[in-house]
Formats: structure tokens, sequence, C-alpha cells
């Protein structure tokens, strides 16, 4: 399958595609971060250069989705001649949904990793929307589902790579939402987890329009409850922590105290941690935690990818390095990471008497 384009229109395409489990080759000198990501972690192939004839000799059906209509007519003109299967895109597909709500923003959580976790109220709005911005932990699958009539617009942050300026993601929220466009913004999770959803609200409120908050199931419970870890045992633990590790503990501007998470007895859920993890364990063992404490990581949790690696925290670092752990992680960290759950039946079945 060849994907001729690079731009966020083509995420819809690929989201169908990949549901399909189709083997996908995307064309295009320059992709939007999203195409990238998809590219680095081997789910699709990219060829960052302009496509030649020669591409459609392997393929049974192309998409042309270049900005350029000339270019894609010229794909579909080539396609024809080989008898390959084609869509191209000329003029941008015009029509509305039937039914629609009034212009204005509506920020909706989504997954975490699996289209099927985003709320009830997330998904009639989604699929009532005229334009979507979506977030890189968003579930692409969702687009699937959305009408040829709607624009998407690729906000994705891709961790200490390209980041799309929020200043930017702020006007196209409001600049859409103006133009008379009921506009989704589905985020990763929930949307005020460590996700800048209150950033784009605010922006929006100033701009004088109607905002529409959905949460989210956030990754910090989902993704290990998905693992098979529940964050909160009644026997074991009375706190659960969620703390950003985007920042090293000795970064100058880091707001968290980790002297303190190290004295605390409960549950210390990490995002954002992968980068800095030696550093972190490392501070919380100074700080008194036992070394041995349970710890557990699961990489791209709720999707097809994901890995569990189960540690302690004096070898989490050393682990995460041997087994190349990547953003995006969710780190848990005290008792409850050393529950299997079978253990965690037992102990419930006992306390039930
Ligand atoms: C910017 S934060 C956003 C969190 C999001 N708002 C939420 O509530 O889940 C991004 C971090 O969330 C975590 N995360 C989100 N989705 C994940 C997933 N499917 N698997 C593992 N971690 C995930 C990772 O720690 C990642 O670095």
């Amino acid at each position: 399958m060849a994907v001729f384009g690079g731009g966020a229109r083509v995420l819809r395409e690929l989201a169908r595609l990949l549901a399909a489990e189709a083997a996908i080759t995307v064309v295009a000198p320059e992709v939007c971060p999203t195409v990238e990501a998809l590219a680095t972690s081997g789910r699709i192939r990219w060829e960052p250069r302009e496509w030649r004839e020669t591409d459609l000799d392997e393929v049974w059906f192309a998409f042309a989705l270049l900005p350029d209509p000339a270019a894609n007519a010229a794909i579909a003109e080539a396609a024809e001649r080989r008898r390959v299967f084609c869509s191209a895109c000329w003029p941008e597909a015009s029509a509305p949904p039937a039914e629609r709500p009034a212009a204005g923003v509506a920020l909706v959580g989504a997954g975490p990793g699996d289209p099927d976790l985003i709320t009830v109220r997330g998904r009639r709005l989604l699929a009532a929307a005229d334009v979507v911005v979506i977030d890189r932990l968003a579930p692409l699958e969702l687009l699937a589902e959305l009408g040829d009539q709607v624009e998407i617009v690729d906000a994705a942050k891709i961790p200490y790579g390209r980041a799309a300026a929020q200043q930017y993601l702020n006007e196209v929220l409001v600049d859409r939402a103006r133009a008379g466009k009921f506009v989704v913004r589905l985020k990763g999770g929930d949307p005020y987890v460590f996700g800048r959803g209150f950033e784009e609200v605010a922006a929006c409120a100033r701009a004088g329009l109607r905002v529409t908050v959905v949460p989210g199931v956030s990754s910090a419970l989902a993704v290990p409850a998905l693992a098979g870890v529940p964050v909160t045992h009644r026997r074991m633990t009375h706190e659960l922590t969620i703390v950003s590790g985007h920042l090293a503990p000795s970064h100058p501007d880091s707001l968290v105290d980790w002297a303190a998470l190290a004295r605390l007895r409960g549950t210390l859920v990490v995002l954002m941690g992968v980068t800095h993890i030696a550093e972190t364990a490392d501070v919380l063992m100074r700080g008194g935690k036992d070394p041995a404490t349970p710890a557990l990581v699961v990489q791209e949790g709720a999707t097809p990818s994901q890995r569990t690696l189960r540690s302690t925290l004096a070898s989490l670092a050393a682990d995460c390095a041997e087994r190349r752990i990547v953003p995006p992680a969710v780190f848990v960290i005290g008792e409850v990471a050393g529950l299997s759950e079978t253990e965690g039946v037992a102990v419930a079945v006992g306390a039930d008497g």
C-alpha cells in the first residue's frame, strides 16, 4: 500500500490502513510528527523523497494525498496506466455532518492506548467534529471513523524531538472555532493530568469561546491496571502520589520534593520518567526508600506493543536500560507493584472471608 503525502490529512487513511494491518509505505519529502513517530516505531515505512512513477510498480492500492492537486492527478493517471487502484485528493471534501454542535471547542480525553477507552461523551462529540486536533498519545485509530470532510490537525509532541508550539495550537483552536467550526481537541489520557489541557481551555476562554471539557482515563491509573497491578490496595497502601519525572530531580526547575516522596509509604506513579529514571531511583533510595521496593514499568500500555517490566527500585534503571525501555512508559514504585494478579485475587478472597 503506498501513501503519497505526509501531512495531517494522511492520518485518517493511515488509521484505517493500520486497523486493516496493511503494509504501508509513505512517500513524502516531509511528514507531520505523528507520521514520523509511526515510522520510527516501525508501524509504517517512510521514504523521505518526492514520488516517482516506479513507486506504483509493486503496489495494488495507492493514496494520492499530496498538498498539490496537480501532483495527485498525476499519481492517479500513473496508477490508472498501471491498473493500480488509486484514491486521490483533488478538491477538499466539503459535505458537513447531518447534525453538529454549535461552534466551539471540546477538550476530550482518549485512550490511554486503546481507542475503546474513550468515554461515551467523548466519542459522541468526536463524531460531530468539523476539526480534530490530535496529540501523539491519543489513539490514532479513532481517526479512522471520521468523515472525509473533517479537518485533522497534527499537534503531536514527540518527547525531546520536534514540538508543535503551544501558541500555534491555541491559535488553531481559536481560529477554527471563530470560523464557526466545532473543534475537538483530542488528548491522550486525561487532559488535565500533565496534559496542558487547562492552558488550552484558558486560551479559548480568553478568546470568548465556549469550551466543553470531557475528562479521560488517565494512564497513571489505567496503564498499571491493564498490566495487572492496582495502584492502591487497602491492606498495603493508603496513599497514591502521581508525579511528573520529566525533569531530573537535581534540575533547578523541578517542583517535586523527592526527599518527601522517599519517606512516603504508599504508591508512587511516575509519568514521563524514562530519561531520568536512574537519578530518580537514586534520589528515592538516598532519601530512605528501601532498595528492595517493588517496581513496575509499562511501556505503550493498552496497545498491541505493550511491554511490561517488573523490577525493584535498586535494579530499575539498569533493567530499563537493558530492556531498552522508551517513552511512553508509566512507572509504579511501591508494594503494589509486587502483586501479581493471582496474589491479588488470593488477598481479595481472604479479605472477603
Ligand atoms: C504528557 S503526559 C500525559 C498524560 C496523560 N494526560 C494521561 O492522563 O495519561 C505523557 C505521559 O503519560 C504516560 N502515558 C500516556 N499514555 C501512555 C501509555 N499508553 N502507556 C504508557 N504510558 C503512557 C507516559 O508516562 C507519558 O510520558
